[in-house]
């Protein structure tokens, strides 16, 4: 069966009262149902502890949106993937192009935060995409690969029962310009393929989320691309209305 992933990612947003609405709402929506999707949600360091408990015990899993690789020790300012553990984390977002424009992440340090990642029994969703002016300049897939060289080096095949990728084009994220059908359809088929070959997987075994600009009305279409493992969805997830729709709209397609 396809694996299908709806994954949140509330980003610099939500104070704690408001995570607690948030995730409460999310809850309430899912409960009694038999999902076969992953729901999961990756709200800001500050309210991970809350959102951690209220979902204890419920279908939704908890995602962090970045982590340093070292365990401990001064690097001041950030969060280290033991203290992701201690709140029951299970995936971390690396690689998102906000991380990569604003605070200048390169594919080398993606690469390690992966290792370290994996080491410590977790799940990276690994974030690639291209530029509106690469896609145009016909680099595109050129862009792709090279980052999942870099992302992925020295990684194994075993490890990718453990791996998400999320294709996120640049130009679509948070500009209410999503990527067409055939976009994403071609990007995902060819990030397969490349990933397939390069690891010796079956091309069905590797998750592949698509993000930018997914909403309750674009969903169905997106999500239904066969090589679509679930959205990395930003701006949508913070409504609990549109999210749940989405995860509904991610359950029809798995049940037909
Ligand atoms: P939007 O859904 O707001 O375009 O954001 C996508 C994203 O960056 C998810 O990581």
């Amino acid at each position: 069966m396809k694996k299908m992933i709806i994954a949140g990612n509330w980003k610099m947003n939500t104070l704690p009262n408001e995570a607690e609405n948030l995730v409460s709402n999310i809850i309430s929506g899912i409960q009694n149902k038999d999902y076969k999707s992953e729901i999961v949600v990756c709200p800001p360091f500050t309210n991970l502890q809350t959102v951690s408990t209220l979902i204890y015990n419920s279908k939704i899993k908890l995602g962090a949106q970045n982590c340093f690789y070292e365990p401990k020790g001064a690097f001041t300012g950030e969060i280290s993937i033991p203290m992701l553990k201690f709140f029951d984390v299970e995936y971390i977002i690396i690689g998102h192009s906000e991380r990569r424009t604003y605070f200048s992440e390169t594919d080398e340090l993606i690469n390690k935060k992966a290792k370290a990642i994996l080491e410590s029994g977790l799940k990276p969703i690994i974030c690639i995409g291209e530029t509106l002016q690469e896609r145009e300049q016909g680099k595109t897939f050129e862009i792709l690969f090279n980052q999942l060289d870099l992302c992925l080096k020295d990684l194994k095949d075993k490890n990718f029962s453990n791996i998400v990728i999320a294709y996120e084009p640049v130009w679509a994220i948070g500009t209410g310009i999503s990527a067409t059908t055939e976009q994403i359809e071609e990007a995902h088929n060819e990030i397969k393929h490349y990933i397939g070959k390069k690891f010796n997987l079956n091309e069905d075994d590797i998750v592949l989320q698509y993000g930018g600009s997914v909403t309750a009305d674009n969903s169905e279409e997106i999500l239904s691309i066969k090589n679509v493992n679930g959205a990395l969805i930003g701006g949508a997830s913070l409504k609990s209305e549109i999210f749940l729709k989405i995860i509904d709209i991610a359950e029809n397609i798995l049940q037909s």
